[in-house]
């Protein structure tokens, strides 16, 4: 071994215990069963919530479970870009280190409905909001990988980009025609492995890597708020029969966040903790950069 192996070896080693993860939309589902995990392991987690109550009951839920106190809730609404910002900014004053980001917080309308910014909100939310956070934390990251040998952001998207058979409709993104919440969910969903590739190719070599993945179908309470209207019924059918718990749901994001062998991988989409490949959409070159460069202009104006 060289000593260059070795130091890249010493750094990536440092243990799970000295890191820090932050996680959007831990109050709930797959995300607060990531947080229990990743706290378990020993590592500091910082969760968001966008509603106080949810996110004080689950913080107390994941410190019980995990058996740690290095657990912390702060608020986000992904709905908004003055709340991101908000966020960012108090995140960078708790921590001077962002191991991982895991982009885990979304949601599935069945009414189109906009963001206070004025964006259709499932691609708000879950590509925007995701876009700009990644952004703002971009430099912490890359500072936590030069010092430490690595940082990771984690965009949990859905085999749904799958519905996205024409990938992201740039001509209406805010989804004036044609509006249907499951095809705008596979878009935002689609866009959340477009962006994760397109800043594998871009953090190139800055020790920070971008992976996305599918969870599995998950019972959790995802479209049961009456987010899917007159399809909850069909949704809670579907969960009871062939959904897996939350808790399996976040296996592949712990996996892809903390494992060792996932490190310095970058640019993967991963389900069931191994690589698959996407759709031919989501390794669209052209569309990585293009919805690079909307994203950049929306999320800016
Ligand atoms: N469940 C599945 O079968 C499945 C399959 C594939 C992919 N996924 C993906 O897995 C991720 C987690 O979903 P889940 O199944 O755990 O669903 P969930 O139980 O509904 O949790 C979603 C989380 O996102 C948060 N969220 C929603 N809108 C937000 C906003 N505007 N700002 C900040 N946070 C917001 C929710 O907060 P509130 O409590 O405030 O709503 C909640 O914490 C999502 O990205 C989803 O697309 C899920």
């Amino acid at each position: 071994m060289t000593q260059a192996d070795d130091q890249t070896s010493e750094s990536i080693g440092q243990t799970i215990s000295q890191k820090t993860v932050v996680i959007t939309g831990g109050n709930a589902g797959i995300g607060k069963e990531s947080a229990v995990a990743i706290a378990s392991m020993g590592a500091r987690v910082m969760f968001t919530s966008r509603d106080a109550q949810r996110g004080a009951d689950a913080l107390s839920e994941v410190k019980e479970r995990s058996g740690s106190t290095k657990v912390e809730l702060l608020s986000l609404d992904l709905a908004s870009l003055a709340s991101i910002r908000s966020f960012a900014t108090t995140v960078m004053s708790a921590t001077d280190r962002i191991d991982v980001l895991l982009n885990n917080a979304g949601l599935l309308q069945t009414q189109r409905s906009m963001t206070v910014d004025g964006f259709e909100t499932t691609f708000g939310v879950n590509h925007l909001g995701h876009f700009l956070l990644t952004d703002l934390l971009g430099g912490i990251l890359t500072k936590t990988a030069k010092e430490f040998g690595e940082s990771r952001v984690v965009a949990v998207a859905s085999n749904a980009h799958k519905f996205a058979r024409n990938g992201v409709n740039f001509d209406d993104l805010e989804r004036r025609k044609n509006y249907s919440g499951m095809g705008v969910y596979g878009e935002s969903k689609l866009a959340n492995i477009l962006f994760a590739n397109e800043l594998a190719k871009r953090l190139s070599g800055s020790g920070v890597t971008a992976n996305s993945l599918h969870p599995g179908y998950v019972a959790s309470r995802f479209g049961r708020d009456g987010d899917t209207g007159r399809l909850d019924w069909a949704v809670a059918l579907g969960a009871q029969l062939f959904a897996i718990s939350p808790k399996k749901g976040a296996a592949t994001s712990v996996f892809v966040a903390t494992d060792q062998s996932t490190a310095t991988a970058s640019g993967g989409y991963y389900e069931k903790s191994r690589l698959k490949k996407p759709t031919s959409q989501a390794l669209d070159t052209d569309a990585q950069k293009r919805l690079w460069e909307v994203s950049t202009e929306l999320v800016n104006r």
